[in-house]
């Protein structure tokens, strides 16, 4: 049996410290320590999880086998780099970087390197996804809704790329079909960049998604709706709940169904509320990169979903930039 692979956390922060508190309980992984730029969170930090702190980035990169970045979005691409050339395996969070140039750059020194890097989309880990990820998912039609309360953390890049990105990752993730078309509105209002966006993605496929997110509301809602010809899947990422309503050939016992008439003739309608797995989204999601480590197979987010994710919200900003609604 081989020693477990050495983690270092580089930023520990809000998201951080749930990183550190994870790390101790997957297989296969042993935490060192980690680094934060402010002394006085790092002495709290290294106090609380009993955990070395390191004087530098650099020096717990040395010591570590995975690297995992959970400082702010400007600082991923600098950190990525430094780990990468260093030939470590990287976990870094979402989105992938702060501009196009950097996430590029991050996934060309991925593939000269041959390490494994995963982004940190942890809604693909949700249990009310994973829920339904066994079935046949391939909706025409995609309402999304992802609403939060005003926070200044996530505020050094616009609401696209702090919440939507969850959003277009796992879309793109379900779609699996070319970006024909997109049209946005967003509104700035208290930052700098837009807060609140409105946004219609047409796929190749005729699929079309729309999706509204906003880090200003009052109430907190992340939901994502799919319909397809034989389905409606309902996902709740908040309350941790699905729901599938399907037309069937015929009621059977175990789901609740019920029978209506159409000018077609009587259906059966079935609601089903699936089972939802029991799991830790980022224990789940570090646990990922160590199976893809150990197994020499693709992240289940890689860069490259990182990078596509990146460009189709960079998309959306450039349309949104050209139809200011703001100032
Ligand atoms: N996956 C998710 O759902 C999710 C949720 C929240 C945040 N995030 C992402 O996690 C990252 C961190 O967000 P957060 O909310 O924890 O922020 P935060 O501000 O709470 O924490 C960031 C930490 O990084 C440290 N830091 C600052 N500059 C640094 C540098 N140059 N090098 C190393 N560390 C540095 C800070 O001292 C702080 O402790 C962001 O990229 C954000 O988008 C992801």
């Amino acid at each position: 049996m081989s020693e477990p692979l050495k983690v270092g956390v580089i930023g520990a922060g809000y998201l951080g410290k749930y990183h550190i508190e994870n790390w101790r309980s997957v297989k296969d992984a042993k935490l060192v320590g980690f680094y934060d730029p402010d002394q006085a969170n790092a002495i709290a930090v290294s106090d609380k999880y009993e955990l070395p702190c390191f004087e530098s980035g650099e020096d717990l990169i040395e010591h570590c086998d995975v690297v995992d970045i959970a400082a702010p979005t400007d600082h991923h691409a600098f950190w990525c780099e430094k780990a990468i050339k260093k030939g470590k395996h990287v976990f870094v969070e979402k989105p992938l970087a702060a501009s196009m140039q950097e996430a590029r750059r991050i996934v060309e020194l991925t593939r000269e390197s041959g390490v494994r890097l995963q982004v940190g989309h942890v809604e693909r880990f949700n249990p009310a996804l994973l829920a339904v990820q066994h079935l046949d998912l391939h909706p025409m039609f995609i309402e999304v809704h992802r609403l939060a309360q005003f926070n200044p953390r996530g505020t050094e890049v616009s609401v696209i790329l702090d919440l939507m990105i969850h959003d277009i990752d796992i879309i793109l993730s379900i779609v699996k079909s070319g970006v024909k078309n997109i049209s946005a509105s967003g509104v700035t209002v208290l930052t700098d960049t837009p807060d609140i966006a409105n946004v219609r993605i047409e796929f190749d496929n005729g699929c079309v998604a729309n999706l509204t997110s906003s880090r200003i509301s009052m109430k907190k809602m992340r939901k994502i709706r799919l319909f397809q010809k034989d389905a409606y899947i309902g996902i709740d990422f908040l309350e941790k709940k699905a729901e599938v309503i399907k037309l069937k050939e015929e009621a059977d016992e175990k789901t609740f169904s019920f029978d209506i008439d159409t000018p077609t003739g009587k259906k059966t309608i079935a609601i089903a509320t699936p089972t939802i797995p029991q799991v830790n989204a980022i224990q789940r999601e570090l646990e990922s990169l160590i199976a893809s480590i150990r197994n020499q197979t693709r992240p289940v987010v890689s860069e490259m979903d990182g990078l596509l994710a990146m460009e189709v919200a960079h998309q959306i900003l450039e349309k949104i930039a050209n139809n200011v609604v703001g100032h």
